[in-house]
């Protein structure tokens, strides 16, 4: 595996492929690597003959209030990780690298409507920065797929429409959300819990299991889902940020007869917020 830190040098190597028209497959993280990015890293492997995973904390999705400055950084752990699998570069450039001429008047990607929804809402900027430094990673690495987590679904869903109305030429592949035995969403930010807040936090999933299963019986009352799901993440002693079940194409609103859901919860558990979803069929 080669470690690259620098634009320039990622794209001679890019280069070499495109012009051997050899495939690339992206992985695009934050960093403090745990299996559920090693699961995505798996399926880049499957469809390409290239995997880039890129590690890089990006300030311009972190508010002003918001984690950035204590978001885990492990990267002596995550090299030897990803040295591990099956990848060929590990990508980790600075901030000044990634944004020329500084972050505060640079070029942004912005997805209208769905950014400021759900969690966007509640923390403005967020995915503008987000779909704003995943446009400058396809740029700068080509790749013909780009591998991301269904656990960050509303991230998902945005970066989707972005390829579509951008027409970018890269196919975005969802990997399976990974789960603790607890059915605890595998996040780097759960490492910012001690045991007794982990095994607190396992009450997310029971709240979205408990719901999909409810629909899939047929409830159709999903104002009264959303809510009895947030009381019992309150019961469990955590902050309720939202409960929504939403349409799982474009997270438009569900209707009771809306065939295919999404169920989405985000908390803060001890001060660390965490997200989750599941998909129902009906
Ligand atoms: O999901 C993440 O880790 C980040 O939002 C991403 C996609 C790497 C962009 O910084």
């Amino acid at each position: 595996m080669h470690e690259i830190a620098t634009v320039a040098e990622l794209r001679e190597r890019v280069e070499a492929w495109l012009e051997a028209g050899d495939s690339i497959a992206l992985v695009p993280t934050m960093g403090n690597l745990h299996k559920g990015h090693m699961s995505l890293v798996e399926l880049a492997a499957q469809h390409a003959e290239h995997v880039i995973v890129s590690i890089f904390v990006n300030p311009t999705q972190f508010g002003p209030t918001e984690d950035f400055a204590e978001y885990p950084r492990t990267p002596v752990m995550d090299s030897r990780r990803l040295a591990r699998a099956k990848v060929d570069v590990l990508f980790a450039p600075t901030v000044d690298d990634m944004y020329p001429g500084g972050t505060e008047f640079a070029c942004k990607v912005i997805v209208p409507g769905l950014s400021d929804d759900l969690c966007g809402a509640r923390r403005q900027g967020h995915f503008a920065g987000v779909t704003s430094v995943v446009a400058r990673l396809f740029n700068i690495c080509a790749p013909t797929v780009a591998v991301f987590g269904q656990k960050d679904y509303q991230q998902l869903v945005l970066l989707r429409r972005m390829v579509r109305d951008l027409h970018m030429p890269v196919q975005i592949l969802a990997g399976a959300t990974q789960r603790a035995d607890s059915g605890l969403a595998l996040s780097s930010r759960n490492s910012r819990l001690d045991d007794a807040e982990v095994a607190r936090a396992a009450a997310i999933y029971a709240a979205l299991d408990r719901t999909r299963t409810a629909l899939e019986e047929g409830a159709e009352d999903l104002d009264g889902l959303e809510q009895q799901a947030a009381a019992a993440l309150e019961a469990a002693g955590l902050d309720t940020d939202y409960v929504a079940i939403r349409r799982a194409g474009d997270l438009g609103p569900a209707q009771s007869d809306t065939p295919r859901l999404v169920v989405l919860a985000a908390a803060w558990c001890a001060g660390v917020r965490l997200i989750d979803n599941v998909l129902v069929e009906r």
